[in-house]
């Protein structure tokens, strides 16, 4: 089986690049080895042309053009800080190509850029020209959460099943490697393999049952610059330990986890440390105990300090045993009613893991206010691009544009603007384990993805993560060239679908920010009232009159956890951004829009054009029947014709269901059934 990640395929290129490699030093260590090896690969690809690699100095000096990789610690006038790592700097003169790092991991992102930048054309026969890049990555922490379970099933994976276990045992292969150049090359650096929900057999993945293959797994990752972590069961200590407590402030329970840590690091030297999701949705944590969240991430950080260690707490804690009968009780109030009080009671090896709403990955929610709520406390922005809520897999959804509006935001926690970005970068606070985390949507398809256009979304935040300024399009447009090749109406087509996509999901879907509406468990297809009289927390509240969740503070007082003058904007629904207007406010079916449309026509309005979008994709992928490998081709026309009738169907019952609520008929008479 051909394992090849898309974008990595390395099209061959019409003009000539007589490169030889030049290393200054003794080609040492994995990471070096397999810069090296990707050189030598791509320049096949691209050209055909076998790279020599010499070491001496002369040799470089005397060939026509080379490339030459430098290790140096500290570039004069450039102070990068605690990024110093991972930087490089690409400078392009009279035919040679120097790329200089601070760090083997530096060395390698600069090769893949080097690569990147050849496909895209930006520099090409480089010895007719001057070229300077340098990169600093954006975020420290660039990471993929992985939700397999260790029979092989992963939790929302719409990709097939594991490559990472299999039957309770974990698997490693050509994928394990293929997997950790692939991600690599968009600068992630690091990974859990395990679900969240550690439960049963995944609660032994720290114990020597497992030891020795995760340490050669950790060892594939780390020679691509990637930290493997694990997901982890805060019951552990009773569980495996067998004592009668897991409560985070007993000293048995505190002394089991750092003889735990002191094992783990002896057998997995390279190991990152710990995610955990506690008192979440039925999973063990200090709630138990009378204790806070501060008192059971301290107590795991105090284990895993002495080994360099994070541990990655997750801030998705909520009620989810709620009334729906209960109008006062609020889960998107939840993570910052939870968490803020906290503020800086966290060690320094503590990242707080927030989603980038306070509900669920939905298609849109607003900005968690835990973002420029906590000050003192290191940060993690959680997206997922597993396509929960945003179609599976089977949808095409290219969740970049709204990657970047998250990013961009400005949470007005200081009055000259602070952004998302700027706050997850660790440099708004001085805070140092700081980035991003996605949950991830790989599995064992031969495609990696399911969808072969959702590899986009892999790509995409990979290369956002280390670069929160490129734009949605830029990355898309990279993704297209390096995956299909150089072909104008590809470019073209592609990127049409995979710019419309995101706002197309968001019409046909449920509107204005409030979410939900899908079928209960699995999350695919139209269900309005799905979770409307459960016990998740996630109600519309829709009546024959109105719409929406009053979250003003006459409501529940959400928008209240936002700073001045955000809580203005979102308590008043002539300033409250439309988009989330439901989320935020109860309104009437005629409440007036600043479209000059009511309510329910811009339902029905979007919900008309939102599948007539869907069907526009299946003319757009048909024009590029003969550019597009067939099995590509015909995998992903597949889905966009089932997406194109998914989409009527999510139509329909959502333009009945508020025509059956309200009796009001549509503007423009279109076929609503009733
Ligand atoms: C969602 C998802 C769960 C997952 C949870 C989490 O609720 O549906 O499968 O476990 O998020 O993020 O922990």
């Amino acid at each position: 089986m051909e394992y090849t990640g898309y974008w990595l395929k390395y099209h061959r290129l019409s003009e000539e690049n007589k490169s030889e490699i030049i290393i200054f030093r003794e080609v040492k260590g994995e990471i070096i080895r397999n810069a090296v090896e990707e050189l030598r690969t791509g320049f096949l690809g691209l050209y055909g042309r076998k790279l020599r690699m010499v070491t001496d100095i002369g040799k470089y000096q005397k060939a026509r053009t080379g490339i030459c990789l430098k290790l140096e610690s500290g570039i004069p006038g450039n102070s990068f800080d605690y990024l110093n790592t991972e930087h490089y700097r690409m400078d392009i003169n009279e035919g040679k190509c120097v790329i200089t790092a601070g760090s083997d991991a530096g060395i390698l992102y600069g090769v893949f850029a080097l690569l990147r930048n050849l496909q895209l054309q930006s520099i090409s026969n480089y010895d007719q020209f001057t070229y300077s890049e340098e990169h600093i990555p954006s975020n420290p922490l660039r990471m993929l959460n992985h939700w397999d379970n260790l029979d092989g099933s992963i939790e929302r994976g719409y990709s097939g099943n594991s490559f990472f276990f299999r039957n309770n045992r974990i698997l490693i292969g050509n994928r394990t490697r293929e997997y950790a150049r692939m991600i690599a090359s968009v600068g992630i650096n690091a990974l859990t393999i395990n679900n969240v929900n550690v439960k049963e057999k995944a609660t032994y993945l720290i114990t020597d049952q497992y030891y020795e293959r995760l340490r050669q797994m950790s060892e594939i990752f780390s020679g691509y610059g990637i930290k493997l972590f694990l997901s982890i069961n805060f019951a552990a200590p009773i569980e495996l330990g067998g004592l009668n407590t897991a409560d985070p402030c007993d000293n048995e329970v505190s002394g089991w986890w750092k003889e735990k840590a002191r094992e783990i690091w002896t057998a997995l030297p390279k190991f990152g440390g710990f995610l955990v999701k506690a008192d979440s949705e039925g999973r063990p944590g200090p709630f138990t105990y009378g204790r806070t969240h501060a008192h059971g991430a301290n107590m795991l950080a105090e284990a895993a300090a002495p080994y360099g260690g994070i541990v990655i707490w997750r801030c998705f804690v909520y009620n989810c045993r709620q009334d729906w009968r209960d109008q006062k009780t609020d889960r998107a109030r939840a993570g910052y009613d939870h968490f803020m009080p906290l503020d800086g009671e966290f060690s320094e090896n503590v990242v707080l893991q927030i989603k980038n709403g306070p509900m669920d990955f939905q298609v849109r929610e607003p900005v968690s206010p835990l973002f420029g709520g906590l000050k003192k406390t290191n940060v993690i922005l959680e997206v997922q691009i597993a396509q929960e809520y945003t179609g599976q897999q089977r949808h095409v959804c290219y969740l970049m544009p709204w990657f970047r509006e998250i990013l961009q935001f400005d949470t007005c926690a200081r009055r000259e603007g602070l952004t998302v970005a700027d706050i997850i970068s660790g440099k708004a606070y001085h805070n140092n384990n700081c980035g991003m985390a996605a949950v991830a949507n790989t599995g064992n398809d031969p495609n990696w993805t399911g969808h072969d256009l959702a590899a986009a979304n892999l790509y995409g935040f990979g290369r956002l993560a280390a670069d929160t300024r490129l734009t949605a399009e830029a990355i898309a447009k990279e993704w297209i060239l390096m995956t299909f090749g150089d072909n104008r109406k590809t470019r073209e087509n592609v990127l049409q679908i995979l710019m419309m996509s995101w706002p197309t999901y968001e019409k046909y879907t449920s509107p204005l920010g409030i979410g939900w509406m899908v079928k209960p468990n699995h999350h695919y297809g139209p269900d309005v009232d799905g979770y409307e009289y459960d016990r998740w927390g996630t109600y519309h509240r829709a009546d024959h009159r109105a719409i929406g969740v009053d979250r003003t503070k006459e409501g529940t007082g959400y928008c209240l956890q936002y700073p001045e003058p955000l809580s203005f904007v979102y308590q008043d629904p002539g300033t409250c951004p439309e988009e989330l207007i439901l989320f935020f406010h109860r309104l009437p079916y005629d409440h007036l829009l600043s479209t000059g449309k009511t309510v329910i026509q811009h339902i029905y309005d979007t919900h008309f054009e939102g599948a007539e979008e869907a069907e526009l994709f299946v003319t757009l992928w048909n024009e590029l029947r003969d550019q597009i490998e067939e099995t590509v081709y015909q995998r992903v026309l597949e889905r966009l014709l089932l997406q194109k009738e998914h989409s009527k169907e999510w139509r329909d019952v959502i333009n009945s269901y508020f025509y059956r609520k309200t009796g009001i008929t549509d503007q423009y008479g279109r076929k609503i059934y009733e």
